[in-house]
């Protein structure tokens, strides 16, 4: 398998060379996620994008303790040129459901809503832009907020009724790159994945 399989095999990147990506891809990154879906059209995602080494040292400081930085093998995440934080604005939802057109569902409290669909917008928000990145020969990794976002609020004044989905690491992808040992887990048999309600 050639360098160009082994990168296209595998969805996540974890270990990126440092060249920056070019403005002219960075904003085809944007201008694709800006046309993810959203309920309503609401369009309560809004991303953070930390394109410098100064700015990424921020998000990697407040989101990781210095031994994880020295020591795990993971740290060749922090070579990623550009980190995007996707954000939502549950407010920006209530406050569309209750425009004339829409007041009707009853969706004008947070509490009314079956589904966070702020959060199902942010992730395909995300997702558009790991494709976009999959497209451009980019790698990417989408990072859970597990880890100092009190820190990284305050570091990067961001404002409370936003809330933070993840973070996505982007750059150009580097060999060697491991997979994780959540990669390692075989899939689900596609009978538990999908269940066809066929008549019959
Ligand atoms: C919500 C979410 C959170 C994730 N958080 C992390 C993370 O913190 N660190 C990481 O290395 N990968 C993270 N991942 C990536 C998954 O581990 C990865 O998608 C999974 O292991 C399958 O690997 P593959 O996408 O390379 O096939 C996350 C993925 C999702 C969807």
């Amino acid at each position: 398998m050639d360098f160009d399989q082994v990168v296209r095999n595998r969805k996540m990147t974890r270990n990126f060379e440092s060249r920056p990506i070019p403005e002219f891809v960075l904003a085809k990154i944007v201008s694709n996620a800006q046309r993810a879906p959203s309920a309503g059209h609401s369009q309560g995602t809004s991303l953070i994008i930390l394109a410098s080494p100064q700015e990424t040292e921020e998000y990697w400081k407040a989101t990781t303790t210095s031994d994880w930085r020295k020591n795990s093998r993971r740290s060749t995440l922090m070579d990623a040129p550009v980190v995007i934080l996707v954000c939502c604005d549950p407010t920006a939802y209530t406050a569309r459901y209750s425009l004339d057109d829409k007041i009707d569902s009853d969706l004008s409290r947070i509490e009314s809503w079956p589904v966070p669909y702020w959060t199902v917008d942010a992730s395909m928000c995300a997702m558009t832009i790991l494709l976009t990145c999959t497209n451009e020969g980019l790698g990417a990794c989408f990072l859970g907020m597990f880890r100092g976002e009190g820190e990284l609020r305050q570091a990067l004044s961001i404002s409370d009724h936003l809330q933070l989905i993840g973070a996505i690491c982007a750059g150009y992808p580097k060999l060697p790159d491991p997979p994780s040992r959540s990669a390692l887990i075989p899939k689900v048999p596609i009978e538990n994945f999908v269940r066809w309600r066929r008549g019959g």
